[in-house]
């Protein structure tokens, strides 16, 4: 399978809200009760599409669609998700390189993550460590932080 990683444009936004939902609905939602997903469905979907050309937003590409998408917001990674259709093929991996390509071209410093419960492994495999658990109203969050070296090193 060929995957095409790059930068995200505001005309991906619809397929973008797509995923994001498909991802709340079924993957997300075997770690969060009901209640947490339906209240994340009417604010997350938007949010991500919105913010495509606001962050520095990345895109993944399977025969011409958009599967995924994965952004750095500062030294935030925020919003990587993949259509439940092509999870567990790597491309959140490749998502991932690429935002973390981007924060070692920015700056030097600590990359941080407030990972859902279901991302978890994902991140820790990456080399993120917990810094502390927490809740974001009634949504359990794990803070997890990777120091990336920096290219002025
Ligand atoms: C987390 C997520 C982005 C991972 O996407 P993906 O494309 O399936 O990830 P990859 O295929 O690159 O996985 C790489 C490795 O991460 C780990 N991993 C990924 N998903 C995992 C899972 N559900 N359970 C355990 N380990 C997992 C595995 O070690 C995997 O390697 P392997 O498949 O060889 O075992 C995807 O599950 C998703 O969209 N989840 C819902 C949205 C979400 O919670 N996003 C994070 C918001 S902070």
């Amino acid at each position: 399978m060929k995957i095409v990683i790059r930068r995200a444009m505001a005309a991906d936004a619809k397929a973008v809200h797509q995923i994001v939902l498909a991802a709340l609905r079924k993957t997300n939602a075997k770690d969060y009760p009901p209640s947490v997903i339906d209240r994340l469905v009417l604010t997350l979907p938007d949010k991500v599409a919105s913010n495509l050309e606001t962050w520095c937003a990345f895109v993944a590409i399977v025969d011409g669609g958009v599967v995924g998408t994965g952004s750095l917001d500062g030294q935030t990674v925020s919003s990587v998700y993949v259509h439940p259709d092509y999870q567990r093929r790597g491309i959140a991996t490749r998502l991932m390189d690429a935002v973390e390509h981007a924060a070692n071209a920015q700056s030097r410093g600590t990359l941080r993550v407030q990972s859902s419960v279901t991302a978890k492994p994902f991140y820790a495999k990456r080399g993120f460590r917990i810094v502390r658990k927490g809740f974001f109203g009634d949504e359990p969050t794990i803070v997890m932080s990777k120091d990336v070296p920096g290219m002025s090193e």
